[in-house]
């Protein structure tokens, strides 16, 4: 039998484990392992401790000749990276002032990516989101979610998914799929949201669990795209058919948080314009906020109220939300940090976002903490004190990945 392999000494291991779920988290809650190493056997964590110790045991060495702070994978729970296209024209007259209808009426918007994906094969789609994968994987995030929700079809749909599936064989992270053909009423349906819902749960929820598609179905509550009222029936029949609801809500206008709660949503994304009145309905029940403060940044909006989430006791994630469309720089830590920034987050706020809170926004209890018997994903920074993470925003980056025990990029 292979033996186990004790990679080390990190100069620093963040665990994460025993933090709360919920709310609020200090500095002084984190447990920091000085001169730490993992034992990891079959992708998973089987030690965790002082180095020392540890090199007493019968085990191959994997030696780090640098001082390294190494953390969990980071966990990007919100993407949107199979979509054909750019939107760089949007982003210009965005910041010359033009507004989302004359945008819209100008060719742009979610419309404009959607008639890119339509015409993009499945094989440019997979192209695409393995090259994204590959630049999360640079930056540290070892699994990362990725909706559809540019076909707006049943067939385009399908073939979004299907190849959100083959790249997930491609690539070196876990690709968790989610299917938002509710993202907008698609132009050829008249605006008969209705109708158009119909077809989908009709026909295209029966193909995704007979091809294994994905697990989850997401919809974008918002003035310019589906009312509660039309969405009802529509989450109805996917919970019928077995399928987890997560909600794009709050951005413009309230209401989806709501939705949400009401649906018991896996989560609630978003929250931007969340009041005191959503903040505390999602701080009382199971629904997970995510922030996605890189559409903050690439829409120029305010930042998701996160200070007041966790301070009402929410479970708070933040996510990239990586599209064309409102978060074209599709970086997950560079903007978590930005967020912490300005929203008042501790250090162990914005990493529990990026990673464990962010594993149960995916209903994923093997990873987002290390720990025996968890997933062996982790990554090391280039540094000897943790706090440099989030201090240098980003721009400093691991330089060691594993991903399933496995160091994934060079060394
Ligand atoms: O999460 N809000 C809706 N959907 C995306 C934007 C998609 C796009 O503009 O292409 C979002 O920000
Ligand atoms: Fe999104």
């Amino acid at each position: 039998m292979k033996k186990a392999i004790l990679i080390g000494p990190f100069t620093q291991i963040l665990p994460l484990n025993k933090l709360p779920l919920r709310g609020a988290l200090k500095d002084e809650q984190l447990e920091v392992i000085n001169h730490g190493g993992i034992v990891v056997s079959g992708g998973k964590i089987i030690a965790i401790g002082a180095y020392e110790e540890l090199k007493k045991g019968d085990h191959e060495l994997e030696v780090i000749n640098e001082s390294q702070v190494c953390i969990p994978g980071l966990i990007d729970a919100h993407t949107h990276i199979c979509f054909g296209g750019t939107r760089a024209n949007d982003y210009a007259m965005r910041n010359s002032g033009k507004s989302y209808l004359q945008i819209a009426k100008a060719g742009g918007g979610i419309w404009d990516t959607v008639t890119q994906t339509r015409m993009a094969s499945k094989k440019q789609l997979i192209d695409g989101i393995i090259h994204r994968s590959n630049r999360h994987l640079k930056n540290g995030v070892t699994t990362l979610e990725v909706k559809s929700g540019y076909g707006l079809s049943v067939d385009q749909e399908l073939k979004m998914l299907r190849a959100i599936k083959e790249a997930n064989s491609q690539v070196k992270q876990d690709l968790i799929s989610t299917c938002l053909a509710a993202h907008m009423v698609p132009k050829d349906w008249n605006n008969s949201a209705e109708a158009y819902l119909l077809e989908i749960s009709e026909s295209l929820f029966p193909a995704l669990k007979a091809e294994d598609l994905t697990q989850r179905i997401d919809a974008f509550i918002e003035d310019s795209a589906f009312s509660g009222l039309e969405i009802a029936p529509y989450f109805k029949a996917a919970k019928k058919q077995g399928f987890d609801i997560t909600v794009h809500a709050d951005q413009f206008t309230p209401g989806g948080s709501e939705i949400a709660v009401h649906y018991k949503a896996i989560s609630a994304d978003h929250l931007e314009v969340s009041s005191q009145k959503e903040i505390d309905l999602l701080a009382q029940s199971e629904t997970i906020a995510v922030a996605l403060p890189g559409a903050s940044i690439g829409l120029g909006c305010d930042f998701t109220p996160v200070r007041k989430l966790l301070d009402a006791g929410a479970i708070v994630a933040i996510a990239s939300d990586h599209n064309p469309g409102s978060a074209p720089m599709g970086d997950l830590l560079t903007p978590a940090c930005i967020l912490g920034a300005f929203q008042k987050l501790s250090n162990a706020e914005v990493l529990a976002g990026i990673t464990f809170r962010a594993a149960a926004a995916l209903k994923l209890k093997d990873r987002g903490i290390l720990e025996i018997g968890h997933k062996a994903d982790f990554i090391s920074y280039p540094t000897n004190n943790y706090q440099e993470i989030t201090y240098q925003q980003g721009q400093l980056k691991p330089n060691g990945v594993w991903k399933n025990g496995t160091r994934v990029n060079p060394s």
